[in-house]
């Protein structure tokens, strides 16, 4: 009977307040433009992933939320390589570990939210499974080094390997060696940060966002000027409203950002729908509720589907909700809503 070695990580899911739309790799995944997002609380949307190995596994095996994935793809076996790659150069060193590069791994993963609902569960997923699998080979690699590798999975899943406010820089190297995920701010920073998230649907979103991404930078002239013009000053301004604790001006980039990605999505022919009519009413929602008090308390943004998330600070938590829950409840497709507050001190363990 041979030893089965074993690691678990969690990682939650972040939310981008400056969108990532758009490879310039699409094998390195290496964005157009460089992103920012919020990483969401480990109690609220995440993926807890275990890893077994064993030199008696005949092949390596996934399962997600009980349901057995090919593993055969090339987003997975990029990671996979490159982990057991840097496990390997550990064992050259240390002819004494076990053999854990050789070996096949079984990943077992679990979401406890909707997958591919446009909740961004693959960039959970891909840097869960990246945190679980480094742990069990030990590597010394740091978070923004083995963002390198979360980010050939799913791009967006390089940010969610830090707690709080995070940047993926898109770097300028053909290779990608700077394409990473830094942390602009601990969750700590913006203790009074809440977001809720509203389920419009739970339903597996009809374009991948990969497959729409290709369609928008082949298509869209309208992307041009995004990446171009709009990203590169609204990055800044939101990493400074960000260290400024600055909620108008976070909260007024994050629903223009969340505006121009989809405008690109519209722009892209043929167009690409993510919004539906109870993601529109959410956004005339926010925008009268910010109007009658006179500031934004309230900022929506939309990944690649229709739901939202609705960023808020805490001591407006009873007027925000009172107003979503109040008008929403009503409405055709409202499932659920949850509020999560942005509290993942320790990021990816
Ligand atoms: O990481 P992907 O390939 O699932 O793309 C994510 C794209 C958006 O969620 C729409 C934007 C983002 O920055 O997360």
């Amino acid at each position: 009977m041979h030893e089965i070695y074993t690691a678990s990580s969690s990682a939650p899911v972040n939310i981008a307040v400056l969108k990532y739309w758009g490879k310039r790799d699409t094998n390195l995944n290496l964005p157009t433009n460089s992103s920012i997002s919020v990483t969401l609380s480990q109690k609220d949307l995440r993926t807890l992933t275990t890893v077994n190995s064993s030199r008696n596994f005949e092949k390596d095996s996934l399962y997600l939320n009980g349901v057995s994935h090919s593993i055969e793809n090339d987003r997975t076996t990029n990671c996979l390589e490159q982990l057991r790659s840097l496990r390997q150069q550990l064992e050259e060193d240390d002819p004494n570990l076990p053999k854990l590069s050789q070996w096949k791994l079984h990943i077992i993963s679990e979401n406890n939210f909707p997958t591919a609902a446009g909740l961004a569960s693959s960039a959970a997923g891909f840097a869960a499974m990246v945190a679980a699998i480094s742990k069990l080979y030990e590597l010394p690699q740091d978070a923004s080094e083995l963002s390198r590798i979360a980010r050939k999975g799913s791009g967006s899943a390089c940010r969610s390997m830090f707690g709080g406010y995070v940047a993926w820089e898109m770097g300028e190297k053909l290779d990608g060696t700077d394409s990473k995920a830094v942390q602009i701010a601990p969750p700590e920073h913006w203790p009074n940060m809440k977001a809720a998230i509203c389920i419009v649907s739970d339903l597996k979103k009809d374009v991948s966002s990969t497959s729409g991404m290709q369609t928008t930078v082949q298509t869209s002239e309208l992307f041009q000027y995004r990446v171009n013009q709009v990203v590169p000053p609204r990055y800044s301004q939101m990493v400074d409203a960000i260290k400024n604790r600055d909620f108008e001006t976070f909260g007024t980039l994050t629903m223009k950002d969340s505006n121009s990605f989809h405008a690109t999505c519209l722009d892209s022919y043929p167009p690409i729908f993510y919004l539906t009519d109870t993601s529109k009413k959410i956004i005339k929602l926010i925008h009268t509720l910010n109007d009658a008090i006179g500031k934004v308390v309230a900022a929506y943004t939309f990944d690649a589907g229709p739901n939202a998330v609705i960023y808020y600070e805490s001591e407006n938590e009873e007027v925000v909700l009172g107003v979503l829950f109040g008008v929403l409840s009503n409405v055709d497709g409202w499932n659920e809503m949850n509020s999560a507050t942005l509290k993942v001190p320790e990021g990816v363990p």
